[in-house]
């Protein structure tokens, strides 16, 4: 165990890699714009989880959508404050994301002189508690004004989910033509994330065929257990994996070579069609900004107005690369691959098809609003 990664709030959110968490710091735009890269998955489907740190022109910092203050976080965000200034705001962007909502306390009480900006309208489940018992004291972000300077512009989407609401906040960064995104926008790389290389653990996990299998770290498992984790990632349960009857699983676990607890007893409930990987390269598509099945079917049909208002406005922003708070960063986009992204994700429907049968589930049982009428 490293001290330095050690974050004893895991179990706000019990998601991998729980206590040990690898943060890693990239320049975007040099001397401007910095992610901070972490990790969240389960069943060792692991996608990074970002913030993006930028520097300001009046001094100081802007902070976008917090990760988990660990030590080896906070070091490598005092390199910035040394040599840029303090922080000065702390953006949470989404109320739905709790993956980006659950670090935000513990990071704002690192830097108690920093103004923390809230995507209006936070809730919580099951219970609907206040902003403020849930650590979330701050100001509430509005449309207009420059809260930030005017180095930025930004763009609130609301829509009304019933049980809840959705938001995310865009913050367009003029002088490094930047667009910050939270879950709204994703896109893959062909290679594995780097954060996902500090431990290869999950990635040889996944490029197994078989529970017999012992993979060997070469840079092709690597890359074949990263194309089935986002596969996982994007459709939870992709249409080019076959799930094994429980019966099979527990007979293969049993001839398994690793039993440890962490290959999960030898249980590798999957059996992966011979052509899946056509499935990964429709998703990753050159590596094109797409919307996530689950927001393009679930969420973004509830308010299809608010989300073209939304789209028009972004899209006056004369932007040349998107960094989301997952995945691939930056993305090489400008409006219009955007507003392709919005318009057809061009992925089949045969591996959007869970996402499709959730949704009816959730509409059935009336945890999910049936999509207005046209
Ligand atoms: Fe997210």
């Amino acid at each position: 165990m490293q001290l330095s990664r050690f974050w004893g709030y895991w179990f706000l959110l019990p998601l991998y890699p729980y206590s040990q968490r690898p943060t890693l710091c990239r320049e975007i735009v040099p001397q401007r714009i910095w992610v901070f890269e972490q990790l969240q998955g389960i069943l060792y489907a692991v996608v990074p989880l970002r913030m993006t740190v930028v520097a300001l022109e009046e001094g100081g910092l802007l902070v976008y959508a917090p990760v988990a203050p660990t030590q080896e976080c906070l070091a490598l965000l005092q390199k910035l404050i040394d040599r840029y200034g303090d922080i000065r705001h702390i953006v949470l962007p989404t109320t739905s994301g709790l993956e980006h909502k659950v670090y935000v306390p513990a990071f704002r009480r690192r830097f108690p002189q920093a103004q923390l900006w809230l995507a209006p309208g936070q809730w919580s489940f099951p219970i609907n508690l206040p902003s403020s018992w849930l650590g979330l004291r701050g100001e509430v972000i509005r449309e207009g004004g420059t809260p930030w300077g005017r180095e930025f512009d930004h763009a609130l989407l609301q829509i009304d989910l019933g049980r809840g609401n959705f938001a995310e906040v865009a913050i367009y960064h003029q002088p490094s033509r930047t667009l910050l995104l939270t879950d709204l926008v994703i896109a893959f790389s062909l290679e594995p994330p780097e954060i996902l290389t500090v431990d290869p653990f999950p990635l040889l996990f996944h490029s197994r065929d078989r529970a017999a299998d012992i993979p060997t770290d070469t840079p092709e498992n690597r890359r074949k257990g990263w194309h089935r984790i986002a596969l996982f990632a994007t459709y939870f349960r992709p249409a080019a994996v076959e799930a094994l009857s429980v019966w099979e699983t527990v007979k293969q676990a049993l001839a398994a070579p690793d039993r440890s607890p962490r290959n999960y007893f030898g249980l590798y409930p999957f059996r992966w069609q011979y052509n899946w990987e056509e499935s990964f390269y429709h998703l990753w598509g050159g590596g094109r900004p797409i919307v996530a099945p689950i927001l393009q079917e679930l969420i973004l049909p509830q308010a299809p107005y608010a989300v073209q208002h939304w789209l028009d406005r972004v899209c006056q922003w004369d932007f040349t690369q998107i960094i989301p708070c997952h995945l691939k960063a930056p993305i090489a986009a400008t409006a219009k691959d955007l507003r392709q992204a919005f318009a057809n994700s061009n992925l089949p429907p045969s591996d959007t098809k869970f996402v499709t049968e959730l949704e009816a589930f959730l509409v059935a049982r009336g945890i999910a609003k049936p999509r207005p009428k046209a």
